[in-house]
């Protein structure tokens, strides 16, 4: 083998490992969504009704997404399932409380005061819970909503976000 030769093989090689850097660093975009599979996906395989809400069906435990078509873009959208963490309205944050028995229970905080904790738990009970009860209290670091990253694959992804797009608010049925 000559040395031109021996050259271009490893010009070659680095085209190759540049390309695959490139291509780990530039995700390819969705493919096109179908919004009726996507619909499907939201109260199937994601389970995403066992924290959200919409038009009234779903969860209280996290935000309602009856028009979040309107509110966010594709991309915001891709975003919190892909990385939920990333973003998280102080609204949307969890609340943990730890009663004195050792029980811990994480829910939605619906009111806070000298005395008392409020909050949803999980099965949607209202739970009241007087302060001085409790060994420790205070709102969960990070999110309650699991990456999609892995359990949804690029098409179901696209499916979902596409079924998003199309909640623009409370529509008679
Ligand atoms: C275990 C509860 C849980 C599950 C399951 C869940 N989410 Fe979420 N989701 C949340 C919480 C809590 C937030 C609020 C912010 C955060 O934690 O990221 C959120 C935020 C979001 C947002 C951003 C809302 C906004 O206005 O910015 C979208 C969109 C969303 N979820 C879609 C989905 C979809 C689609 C699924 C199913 C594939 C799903 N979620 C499953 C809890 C959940």
């Amino acid at each position: 083998m000559g040395v031109r030769v021996r050259a271009l093989a490893l010009l070659l090689l680095a085209a190759c490992a540049a390309t695959t850097v490139l291509a780990q660093s530039a995700p390819e975009p969705l493919p096109t969504g179908d919004e009726t599979s996507g619909a499907s996906l939201f109260t199937g395989k994601g389970a995403c009704q066992t924290c959200h809400r919409v038009q009234g069906k779903g969860s209280r435990l996290g935000p309602d997404l009856t028009d979040v078509g309107s509110t966010r873009t594709p991309a915001q959208l891709e975003k919190s399932l892909l990385d939920p963490a990333a973003e998280i309205l102080p609204e949307n944050r969890f609340y943990r409380v730890v009663t004195r028995d050792g029980a811990s229970i994480t829910g939605k905080l619906l009111n806070l005061d000298t005395f008392q904790v409020m909050m949803l738990d999980p099965k949607e009970q209202l739970r009241a819970f007087q302060k001085s009860d409790l060994r420790e209290h205070g709102f969960v670091d990070g999110s309650k909503m699991p990456s999609y990253a892995t359990t949804l694959s690029r098409q179901e992804l696209a499916d979902v976000i596409a079924y998003l797009a199309t909640l623009k608010g409370v529509v008679a049925q």
